[in-house]
């Protein structure tokens, strides 16, 4: 038992506390090559994680003593960081842990937007950080697994964008659909809030209820362009109106894009799916005629994605659906992880949802 810890990648993890942390957590604490040797908090410091999160008592990790977010501690004791912090926190506190030798998955927005001047216009704040804009890779395994692979950061993406991006790249890369004039209409979980009291994530405000918010100037606008933008090899705007449903997790994405080919049977639009995704285990192209569910993903690292074509209307109409903090951020941190450690991508996160 020893001899296999000893195996074993260090890892810390930044904002124990929020929901993204507590996700982190669960899966960290059954991964069989990395152990979580630092926990951090500034509101629970040195209690006992298992204290703070009861769905961790009898795991190794509900032993860790939760200590503050020190740079030097966490660089002396993990070869790789987690940060499940807001925006705004991780461009110092991850440009303080590369220069002590760390490897960083950040979890935030900070390192996602390739342009400072575009992160300062949508977050309102300058960047502090922006020579590792270059360096850092966007953490989509999918689309940048092999550059992942040999990082020192990865910008972990949005919940949104994970779904929206996974859900349209085959139709933008293999040409099916115009570039212009995308629709995106996604829903999430209200965990994709975060945990931090706020009227608005109220279970009264919630419950029974549903409606829409920051349409066309929702922050994660500028990351799903920028990435459509560079499938597309054209500079495109999309139209991204997230809705608030009253679940705890779970993102649903439908995706309405003009045909190019108004001919385009469901079965060509299914070939060029499964295609794409072929040796991507975590994306489950669904067969004709079936749409994703928010409960068969729950917990896990799929994103399933269902094809329609409406040829009356002439449009390819794709329904992705992802859960906000597995695939959306924590698994899909560990599965970057995995890869920045030289490990298999999936390790320690093939697993089935939670269902019903
Ligand atoms: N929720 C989602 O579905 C989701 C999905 C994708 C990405 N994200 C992103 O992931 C990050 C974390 O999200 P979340 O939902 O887990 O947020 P959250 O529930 O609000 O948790 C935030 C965490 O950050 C810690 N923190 C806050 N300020 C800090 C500071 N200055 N220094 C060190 N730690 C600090 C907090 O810990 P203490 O206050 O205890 O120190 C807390 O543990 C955010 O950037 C979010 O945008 C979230």
């Amino acid at each position: 038992m020893a001899a296999e810890q000893k195996k074993k990648f260090t890892v810390g993890l930044v904002g124990v506390t929020g929901y993204t942390g507590m996700e982190l957590a669960r899966l960290l604490s059954v991964h069989p090559a990395m152990r979580l040797v630092r926990v951090t908090s500034r509101k629970e410091e040195k209690r006992k994680l298992g204290g703070l999160h009861p769905f961790l008592r009898g795991f190794a990790c509900g032993e860790l003593v939760i200590s503050p977010p020190d740079p030097e501690d966490l660089a002396s004791a993990c070869e790789l960081v987690f940060l499940a912090v807001p925006h705004g926190t991780a461009m110092t506190l991850g440009a303080d842990l590369l220069r002590r030798g760390c490897k960083v998955v950040d979890l935030s927005a900070d390192f996602r937007l390739r342009e400072a001047s575009v992160y300062e216009s949508w977050y309102g704040t300058g960047h502090k950080a922006p020579e590792l804009l270059v360096e850092a890779v966007y953490g989509l395994p999918e689309l940048y697994g092999p550059r992942i692979a040999a990082a020192r950061l990865t910008a972990n993406p949005g919940c949104y964008p994970t779904a929206s991006i996974l859900g349209i790249y085959p139709a933008l890369q293999r040409n099916l659909v115009e570039e212009d004039g995308l629709i995106i209409d996604a829903k999430s979980g209200v965990s994709g809030a975060g945990r931090e009291l706020k009227p608005g994530s109220l279970f009264c405000e919630i419950s029974g209820g549903f409606k829409a918010y920051s349409p066309v100037v929702h922050r994660h606008t500028p990351e799903i362009e920028q990435e459509l933008s560079s499938i597309a090899a054209k500079k495109l705007a999309v139209t991204f109106t997230p809705h608030l449903l009253p679940v705890n997790r779970g993102i649903l994405a439908t995706i309405y894009a003009s045909l190019k080919d108004k001919r385009l049977t469901l079965e060509q639009a299914l070939e060029v799916y499964s295609e794409v995704y072929a040796g991507h285990p975590f994306v489950r192209v669904l067969p004709a005629g079936e749409l994703p569910e928010m409960r068969n993903v729950r917990g896990t690292m799929f994103c399933d994605i269902g094809v329609v074509v409406d040829q009356r209307a002439g449009r390819l109409l794709l329904v992705a659906c992802i859960d906000n903090l597995c695939r959306g951020a924590s698994g899909q941190a560990v599965a970057n992880a995995n890869l920045m450690l030289g490990l298999e991508l999936g390790t320690g996160l093939f697993m089935p949802a939670l269902t019903p």
